[in-house]
């Protein structure tokens, strides 16, 4: 049997499987497995409030977990599925209180990656019909976007049945845009590679943006950290580790962690510049903000939640 073909029966079984998506890697259990998701928890040390996204095969199975769901809520569905983005609906009874921290909606999303949708479809022959997933690190920690992130940090606390694939690296490189599309306009509950003016477009509607929704873990204040104190739009000293657009020089002495050309090579490697600094040792990391909105503000909005203390 194929490892993915492994991998899907392990999740049947109440397993855990860490996946690549084109986002981040995610810590999947059967979404519908009270004990399989609880594990999740565990192994993430993340507190069992704080509700997970349900990763479906398909749109067929959007009415397994959704119900009364707004047109524009289709439309974003026909328009950017498989994609980076996760949207909050009322939820049906398949999704317990376990997935959804009690909350009357629930989060779904189509991830665009060949590995993570040929383990969903894989998962569904066996009969499931959704696969929770949370990114694959500690609570609070930057997301994996490697699968050797994801075996440094979790290996000690997965079981030897559980299983982490490998796959094509993570092409968005920061979590999904969350859409809640419960009320009559979507509101961003967190921003990313689909941006509110693509959701504008694609809706035809106006929408609201507040980013400090309590219910979404990665909009508490310190999130997306890594050992090393960040700090945004400074000089950096001598040692520091230094992540800017390509355009920037590397002051001297300055270790620099990535020098991306354009903002989507940003988003992409951020993650992995803040853990090579957690690597090399490096205490302090300067980094300087992209300007603009979409993809900008999404990379600026996971900085300045790292650089919380
Ligand atoms: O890109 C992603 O979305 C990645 C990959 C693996 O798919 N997953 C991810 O999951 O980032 P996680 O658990 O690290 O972040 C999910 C966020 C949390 O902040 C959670 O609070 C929010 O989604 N969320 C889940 N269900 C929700 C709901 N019903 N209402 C509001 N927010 C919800
Ligand atoms: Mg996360």
């Amino acid at each position: 049997m194929s490892s993915i073909g492994h991998a899907a029966e392990v999740l049947k079984a109440g397993g855990l499987v860490a996946f690549p998506t084109e986002t981040v890697y995610g810590l999947g259990a059967d979404a519908t497995n009270p004990k399989a998701v609880a594990r999740i928890y565990e192994v993430k040390g993340r507190p069992s409030n704080h509700p997970l996204i349900v990763h479906l095969a398909s749109v067929d199975a959007l009415e397994s977990w959704a119900t009364q769901i707004p047109d524009y809520a289709h439309w974003l569905a026909a328009k950017f599925w498989p994609g980076p983005m996760a949207l909050v609906l009322r939820r049906t009874s398949a999704a317990g209180d376990f997935i959804t921290g009690g909350q009357d909606t629930v989060a779904l999303r189509i991830p665009d990656h060949p590995t993570a949708l040929e383990l969903l479809g894989r998962f569904q022959d066996l009969g499931g019909i959704g696969v929770a997933a949370p990114s694959a690190n500690r609570f609070g920690r930057v997301s994996p976007t490697s699968r050797s992130h994801v075996a440094s940090e979790l290996a000690a606390y997965l079981d030897r049945s559980d299983v982490i694939l490998g796959g094509v690296s993570p092409n968005v490189g920061i979590e999904s845009t969350i859409i809640d599309c419960t009320g009559e306009l979507p509101v961003i509950l967190r921003p990313g590679f689909i941006t509110d003016e693509m959701v504008a477009e694609v809706t035809g509607l106006s929408l609201a943006q507040p980013f400090d929704s309590p219910r979404v873990s990665g909009s508490m204040k310190s999130h997306y950290a890594p050992k090393a104190a960040v700090h945004l739009n400074q000089v950096p000293l001598a040692g520091d580790g230094f992540i800017a657009l390509a355009e920037v020089e590397t002051p001297e002495g300055v270790i620099r962690l990535c020098a991306p050309a354009t903002v989507g090579e940003y988003a992409a490697s951020l993650y992995s510049a803040l853990r090579r600094a957690d690597d090399l040792g490096i205490s302090r990391i300067v980094a300087f903000t992209p300007d603009g909105g979409g993809l900008a503000l999404a990379i600026r909005d996971r900085l300045e939640k790292a650089s919380h203390r």
